[in-house]
């Protein structure tokens, strides 16, 4: 496969979609409380993009090579779950995080977010590594622009990660999406700077950081998804879908009850 760069029309449609994955995440904010199930978290949200949004839920039996069909609309990764986490009957309590993945389809294109939310009260523990993965990933975003590398995009996560005592998994990174859930480029958390592929304007990728609290060695549950960390510390991950612009970026899954970016990120 090769990089695709995306003509207007492509970015006019990624826009449509990726704002509203991001809409079905402000839809489910005011659900994410102690007591809820993440089945419930699923249906609620597989309901809002079929009858609401009139979208298809990408995850929904999606099956790259080696993978059984994914059998949720959203994906729902708690406290050491890395990413991938299936919904179940599990129920969400006071002090847990969690991360919704957000995927929808809509006139053909593919917009992809997600968020981390803090069950009841958090500890600091927890926000701690939430609120600098969220950092992470926008330190990620704002070194997108024509000419810097993918690798500029992964050194600067790294180092935010690992100079604030966290690991980045190195197993699951940044993917082109349009038409396609996944395309090329790869777009790896980690590297070094100006290595890899040169950006261009037309380019659009996710850059969706796993960030542990501990070490960064990940480990595959039964059910052929979810994802864990080895040594159970807890992980957290934010996305955006993001479009390279002739002057820098532009975020595509943004609605209004987005997080802003940190304060040090320029506008
Ligand atoms: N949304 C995930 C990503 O950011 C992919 C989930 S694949 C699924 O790339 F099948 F688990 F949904
Ligand atoms: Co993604
Ligand atoms: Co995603």
């Amino acid at each position: 496969m090769s990089v695709t760069i995306k003509n207007n029309a492509d970015i006019e449609k990624m826009r449509i979609a990726g704002k509203l994955a991001s809409e079905v995440l402000d839809y489910i904010t005011p659900h994410v409380i102690p007591g809820i199930t993440t089945d419930e978290l699923d249906r609620l949200c597989h309901d809002y993009m079929v009858n609401v949004q009139n979208t298809i839920p990408a995850p929904l039996n999606y099956a790259p090579p080696g993978y059984a069909p994914y059998p949720k609309s959203i994906c729902t990764s708690i406290n050491q779950q890395v990413c991938h986490g299936v919904p179940g009957e599990r129920v969400l309590k006071s002090g847990d995080i969690v991360n919704l993945d957000i995927t929808v389809i809509k006139d053909g294109y593919h917009g992809d977010t997600s968020r981390m939310f803090c069950v009841g009260t958090p500890t600091p523990q927890a926000k701690r590594l939430c609120d600098i993965t969220h950092d992470c990933m926008w330190i990620g975003i704002a070194q997108v622009r024509p000419g810097a590398t993918l690798g500029d995009i992964g050194h600067a996560i790294q180092k935010h990660a690992e100079s604030s005592g966290y690991s980045v998994v190195r197993e699951f990174c940044g993917h082109g999406i349009g038409k396609n859930f996944h395309e090329d480029p790869q777009v790896l958390h980690y590297g070094r700077p100006g290595a890899g592929l040169a950006l261009q304007a037309g380019m659009i990728f996710t850059i969706e950081p796993m960030v542990n609290a501990g070490k960064r060695d990940i480990r595959q549950m039964g059910d052929g998804w979810t994802v864990v960390t080895k040594d159970r510390s807890l992980s957290a991950q934010w996305e955006h879908t993001v479009l390279v612009t002739p002057d820098g970026y532009e975020v595509m899954t943004l609605s209004a009850g987005t997080p802003p970016p940190p304060a040090f990120i320029a506008r």
